[in-house]
């Protein structure tokens, strides 16, 4: 079928395009409008034209496949069809309803007239990728709401609904149904008016006044500031003052010469990196979409623990019952005053009415029995991280649980094909690793076991979006993707303090970076004893690899982060800023003593070299073991769960982006230094055999 149909009412042309599910403007919908309206525009009996999209909806911009193809800039292009319809001797009306956003609403902006359904979605989101509206958007929409709504729109690239722009020249009428049927009156209406002038334009209107200046001056300071490493921000204030201040053509030549220079930018290259890695992401190359799910209408999670009562919310919240099992009616109750302490904090801030937290509350069954929880279809397990506890609760699982329910475990270290092993229905079993707060944090790793069903798979990432999170697959092994990456970061950290840098000065290089937070003050916010119980236990398990001691001997004084008063900083009650602490300057003067090492100088740069390169190498070695999928989820991992700097994409973005013959290169520089484990700078196979052959890990053909 073709992506665009003509109807006629009377002696107005009603021109529908698009295909669902959101009418993205790519090369064959253009070349299908652009030929329905260059008909309508030489039929002699059509005297107006309305603009309309198919499937409740007008259009979401462009066709964002193209951004990588560069098939955008095939004629005709967005600029094409718009300058057709602005030029068009007959008026033409565009209908708007669901969403207007990006080259659709540029597509509306070059259209005479506009009638919106009041709740309809408009808006230019182009800056969330690093760009700017390209399509003329910045010079014709100051000029038809203003430079400072223009600003607020373009800047926050957020969808608004129509009605904010009620009595703006941006809608000629605003309907509550049928904004065709309105357009349409309206098209009519405007053909006998306007008896063959020219219709209204955009561009003849002005965007001047006197306010403008100072308004983007002021806008220029603030978004320096607040988007220090985003290009995109400035420009488009650069946009808005050409609208403002050259003729429409020289308008729309520096909107075009800015648009150009952000494309190449590398923070927009990232940025666009990760919307794609994102929707990669949800994809498993063996399990099509086409895979049949089970259906999940309830759910069970065995330990009511930090990470129990957290998932049980996101159950809560997506409206599934849950029951919740504990061991013993203390821990149970305190699962469950955490649950609902959560929803009266959010009812507080009125971020929840009173009744959804009630109606949410009632989905929630506390059980100190597994007898409750036979019926669900699917259990997660959230106990202690105890292979031998795990295994017994597995046991009994596999007893009490019905037929194809779905047995899932949240460890986030243990053996999760071991844990399979104890039940008779392997293939049901998957990991469901949830990062704390489990409620909060976005990313989920779906952990695939060796036996693990397609179905079973497909189920738990369906779940995932059910529950609002990024799901990312990983394979079995210690720490997954996520934690067997920070390992090494943190075992880098750690060495760069044995070496001379202090906490407070690789925290302030890793935020200056990007990241949300450098690594002490993530430690302290998580509590410094898991980390400590985990290297105890690979003490055990590998007894070979060095590390530094003094995030132990940081334990062993009790200072286990912001909990416990103290960590690497000293923090004061209420008050949840860091101050640096004598306390661990001197332990750690003591410990570089003790260890034989004269403290050094260490350059910011050397930290953060370090410390995102042992992601980048563990993340070569993940990607080549085949535990991820592809490079891209490894980026994803790190994104949405550890507060990797968005504009950089990801570490393996970020690697990609210097060029892996640079990284390869660096990391056998620091393998000079003779401090810490002697191995460790050793480059991953495949970024050697990638930098030899000018790959990148984002590249096709960089698995193995
Ligand atoms: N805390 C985190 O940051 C985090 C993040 C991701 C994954 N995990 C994993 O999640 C799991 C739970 O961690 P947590 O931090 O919530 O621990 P937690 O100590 O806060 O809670 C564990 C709960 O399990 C209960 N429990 C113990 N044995 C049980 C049994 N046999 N039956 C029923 N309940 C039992 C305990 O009473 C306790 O309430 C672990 O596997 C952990 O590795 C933790």
């Amino acid at each position: 079928m073709s992506t665009v149909e003509t109807s006629r009412s009377g002696s107005v042309a009603v021109v529908r395009f698009g295909e669902p599910p959101v009418n993205s403007l790519g090369l064959a919908t253009r070349q299908a409008l652009a030929a329905a309206i260059s008909a309508a525009i030489a039929d002699p009996g059509v005297s107006a034209i309305v603009l309309a999209g198919r499937n409740g909806t007008f259009s979401a911009g462009a066709d964002i496949k193209e951004f990588a193809t560069g098939g955008m800039i095939t004629a005709p292009n967005l600029h094409d069809v718009i300058a057709l319809v602005a030029g068009s001797p007959k008026p033409i009306v565009a209908a708007i309803e669901g969403t207007c956003l990006g080259g659709g609403l540029e597509l509306a902006l070059g259209a005479h007239y506009r009638v919106a359904v009041a709740t309809a979605k408009v808006g230019l989101p182009e800056v969330k990728l690093g760009l700017l509206p390209g399509a003329g958007g910045t010079q014709r929409l100051p000029r038809l709401i203003g430079v400072e709504n223009a600003l607020n729109v373009i800047l926050s690239g957020e969808p608004v609904p129509a009605k904010l722009f009620a009595g703006s020249a941006l809608f000629d009428a605003l309907v509550n149904e049928d904004p065709a049927g309105a357009a349409t009156t309206l098209a009519a209406a405007k053909a006998g008016e306007l008896a063959g002038k020219a219709p209204p334009r955009a561009r003849d209107r002005s965007a001047a006044g006197p306010l403008v200046e100072p308004l983007l001056g002021f806008a220029r300071t603030t978004a320096g500031a607040a988007y220090a490493a985003y290009p995109a921000p400035l420009k488009i204030i650069d946009a808005l003052e050409a609208a403002a201040t050259q003729s429409f053509e020289d308008g729309l030549a520096t909107e075009r010469q800015l648009f150009a220079e952000l494309m190449v930018t590398p923070v927009s290259r990232a940025l666009r990196h990760a919307f794609f890695a994102e929707r990669a992401a949800s994809k498993i190359p063996d399990v099509p979409e086409s895979t049949p799910v089970r259906p999940i209408a309830s759910a069970a999670i065995i330990g009511a623990g930090t990470m129990g009562t957290g998932i049980a919310i996101n159950f809560l919240n997506a409206g599934i019952p849950v029951f919740l099992l504990e061991v013993g009616k203390e821990a149970l109750d305190k699962g469950v005053a955490r649950i609902a302490d959560t929803y009266a904090g959010q009812v507080k801030k009125g971020r929840l009415k009173p009744a959804d937290a009630e109606a949410r509350g009632k989905l929630l069954t506390p059980t100190l029995s597994y007898d409750d929880i036979g019926g669900a279809d699917i259990v997660i397990e959230a106990v202690f991280e105890d292979m031998a506890i795990k295994e017994k609760v597995f046991t009994t699982l596999d007893a009490v649980m019905k037929p194809g329910a779905i047995l899932a475990s949240n460890t986030s270290t243990l053996d999760l094909d071991r844990i399979a092993a104890v039940t008779k229905r392997p293939g049901d079993v998957v990991g469901t690793h949830f990062f704390s707060p489990a409620n909060i944090m976005k990313l989920l790793e779906v952990v695939r076991g060796k036996a693990t069903a397609p179905d079973v798979l497909a189920t738990t990432m369906k779940l995932a979006r059910t529950l609002k999170k990024t799901a990312v697959v990983s394979g079995v092994c210690d720490g997954f993707i996520g934690n067997r990456m920070l390992e090494q970061y943190l075992r880098q950290a750690l060495f760069l303090v044995d070496e001379g840098a202090d906490p407070a000065a690789i925290d302030a290089a890793c935020e200056k970076f990007g990241f949300a937070m450098g690594p002490f003050r993530v430690s302290d916010l998580a509590g410094n004893d898991i980390g400590w119980h985990i290297r105890k236990r690979r003490a055990l398990e590998h007894p070979d690899v060095v590390y530094s001691k003094i995030a132990d001997k940081l334990c062993e004084l009790g200072r286990f982060g912001q909990k416990t008063g103290g960590g690497w900083y000293d923090y004061k009650p209420g008050d949840r800023n860091a101050y640096p602490s004598k306390v661990v300057a001197d332990l750690i003067a003591a410990h570089r003593q003790a260890i034989g090492v004269t403290p050094r100088k260490v350059s910011s740069r050397e930290i953060v070299d370090r410390l995102v390169f042992a992601l980048v190498n563990e993340g070569a070695h993940i990607l080549a073991e085949g535990i991820a999928q592809r490079a891209s989820d490894i980026d994803i991992v790190y994104l949405t769960g550890y507060g990797f700097p968005v504009f950089r994409g990801g570490p393996m973005c970020y690697a990609d982006e210097i060029g892996l013959y640079a990284v390869a290169l660096r990391m056998r520089e620091l393998a000079r230094n003779p401090y810490g484990d002697p191995g460790f700078w050793t480059p991953a196979p495949l970024i050697e055999r990638l930098a030899a052959s000018g790959g990148s890990f984002n590249s096709a053909g960089a698995r193995p």
